[in-house]
């Protein structure tokens, strides 16, 4: 049976500030629009239930409301949140999840799986939510996972829109005078976050001083990326970008295969490249005038990338 309707939910990275972040200096993420969890909404027979299946992920369940919440999974977390706040009953439908977003490389899968998945059964309901109240339940979700997570995945995911965000203080929007181009590379392997984490803690017992220099000069670079995002200065918004990445170098936490990364878009004609996220593989961004797309993508991949998305950040 053909879907009623289908739903979706971008990817996000994050832009400037990672691990500097940790230690209270300003982060920017984006959503990366080209990259979805996608949610198609099936009718089913009368007495059927909610059944959310996700063949990626080999999970097919029937929900039932009478489960120990404790017990359920996350995709039944989430429809438990969203059955709640409208006081409904299960709907007889049934949610199929397909994600081309890669688990655990830091681009906030776990969050626009479950907001897709959300904006699915809102839908089977008949019903609309406010962005507010979609990003409370999904940050629930989050908590469920992530035990104290900074909501940066989630309102950046459900929003759609760049943040601004410093831990511990409200998430801020961050104005966008210009749409601009981003590739976003994958090293085709990654490293937990908690190990760069935890290695960049180290240092900074070890030798304070000069870590503590590296971060703060990334809360610097940070700002200054505000400002020029605001005024649509790429070339500048480039510079500071390929410092930022000079600046995780010194923590520790980029990689030889990132670093070549890196140096392959930069030499093919991009503003500016960095690692993204945790670090020690994973993702790589890079900043490119739409004429240098192509060119870029190719330096990247016989660089070694393993997949390369362009995706567009649009003004705000
Ligand atoms: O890889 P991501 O998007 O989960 O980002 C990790 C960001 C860090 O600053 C390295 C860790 C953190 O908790 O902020």
């Amino acid at each position: 049976m053909p879907p009623d309707v289908s739903v979706s939910a971008p990817a996000k990275i994050i832009l400037f500030g990672e691990h500097a972040v940790v230690y209270g200096e300003p982060a920017i993420a984006v959503p990366v629009t080209a990259l979805r969890a996608q949610v198609e909404i099936h009718p089913a027979e009368p007495g059927a239930g909610l059944v959310i299946e996700s063949p990626k992920t080999r999970h097919r369940f029937v929900y039932h409301p009478e489960d120990d919440p404790e017990a359920q999974s996350t995709l039944e977390y989430v429809a438990r949140l969203v059955l709640a706040h409208f006081g409904a009953d299960p709907p007889d439908v049934t949610l199929h999840l397909a994600s081309r977003i890669p688990i655990g490389r830091g681009l906030g899968s776990g969050a626009a799986v479950a907001t897709a998945v959300a904006r699915g059964l809102v839908g089977a309901l008949g019903e609309t939510i406010a962005p507010d109240a979609l990003n409370s339940i999904i940050y629930e979700v989050e908590k469920r996972h992530h035990g104290t997570p900074s909501g940066i995945d989630n309102t950046v995911v459900v929003y759609e829109k760049p943040v601004f965000f410093v831990r511990g203080q409200p998430i801020e929007d961050v104005r966008v005078r210009a749409q601009f181009s981003l590739l976003v590379a994958d090293t085709g392997y990654s490293t937990p976050t908690h190990v760069p984490v935890g290695d960049v803690r180290r240092l900074m017992e070890r030798k304070p001083e000069r870590t503590q220099q590296v971060v703060a000069r990334i809360g610097e670079i940070t700002r200054a990326a505000r400002e020029a995002l605001g005024a649509g200065q790429f070339k500048r918004l480039g510079d500071l970008m390929t410092e930022n990445h000079d600046q995780l170098q010194r923590l520790t936490v980029s990689s030889i295969e990132l670093d070549l990364l890196c140096d392959s878009a930069l030499m093919a004609g991009a503003h500016g490249a960095k690692m993204s996220g945790g670090g020690r593989g994973g993702n790589m961004i890079a900043l490119v005038d739409n004429h240098r797309v192509e060119p870029v993508m190719s330096a990247l991949y016989a660089a070694g990338a393993e997949r390369v998305i362009k995706t567009r950040v649009s003004a705000h």
